[in-house]
């Protein structure tokens, strides 16, 4: 298979996404829950998934392609090639401050993660890396991450993880807010992968995201050595939701040995 001309096209398909989603600020969105009230949908999530699927099936109909809305085919299994879409990530942003949220498409053949993008829709930045080849941001090569300590850190976490619940020990996690230099939270899955690529955080945590959060971002993060993996250490599942963190290779295996207990 070509890679650079899957590539280009996905490029180009992303691009013309975005453009979409600016102009739907325009006229009004329809917004709905999904599994509760803080799980939002709108109609530009949806409609955007349906541009990708359209404009995949056209470029090639035996690809496959896994969304987070639905809009497309029931995917069980990652044999051949197949694109991982979230139309839009930071939906709870995009609804109510119009910026930070994120399209974010992983393709791969056979499970394996041949090319990775994280677009930000309104600032129009695209990170993005073709397996064995590199990662850029915004057609400047990303680097290798540099090596640091724990206290030097600064992680992306919900401030929920610090409060009693069901998921995780909260006290060894206050104990890792207390360590590292700084802690945030951007309310999007792809944009907090899309910082530890790049050095501005060095450090994701999270107790589920589904495929399509991550499917993207797990390319780009091979190329510039970051470690992606479940909270046991394991290897990321694709076809299912799980606990993730992402992290500088320095202090990954030392955040998930000291300070990750789950129930
Ligand atoms: C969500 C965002 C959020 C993360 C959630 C995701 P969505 O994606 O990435 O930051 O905490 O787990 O589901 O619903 O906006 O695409
Ligand atoms: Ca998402
Ligand atoms: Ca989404």
């Amino acid at each position: 298979m070509d890679l650079k001309h899957v590539d280009k096209f996905a490029k180009e398909m992303i691009f013309e996404a975005g453009r979409r989603i600016r102009q739907s600020f325009s006229y009004d969105l329809k917004i709905e829950t999904k599994s509760g009230a803080n799980d939002l949908v709108t109609n530009v999530d949806r409609e955007t998934e349906l541009f990708f699927i359209e404009s995949i099936k056209a470029f090639d109909a035996t690809h496959k392609v896994l969304g987070e809305e639905g809009m497309g085919e029931k995917v069980h299994s990652l044999e051949g090639p197949v694109w991982i879409i979230d139309p839009i990530d930071g939906t709870m942003n995009f609804v109510k401050q119009h910026r930070h949220f994120f399209i974010t498409i992983g393709f791969y053949v056979d499970g394996v993660g041949k090319l990775g993008y994280i677009f930000d829709v309104m600032r129009e930045d695209l990170f993005c890396a073709i397996a064995g080849e590199g990662a850029w941001y915004n057609g400047s090569p990303l680097r290798k991450l540099q090596p640091l300590t724990i206290d030097e850190a600064v992680i992306g976490i919900n401030a929920s993880w610090v409060t009693p619940n069901k998921h995780i020990n909260h006290e060894k996690i206050i104990e890792l807010v207390r360590t590292v230099r700084g802690t945030r939270s951007y309310g999007s899955a792809a944009m907090e992968i899309a910082f530890v690529v790049s050095g501005k955080l060095d450090a994701y945590i999270s107790m589920r995201l589904a495929p399509w959060d991550i499917g993207g971002g797990i390319v780009i993060a091979k190329e510039v050595g970051a470690i992606a993996t479940n909270l046991n250490g394991q290897d990321c599942d694709l076809l299912n939701s799980d606990t993730f963190i992402i992290a500088n290779p320095y202090i990954h295996h030392k955040i998930v040995k000291d300070y990750i207990e789950e129930k």
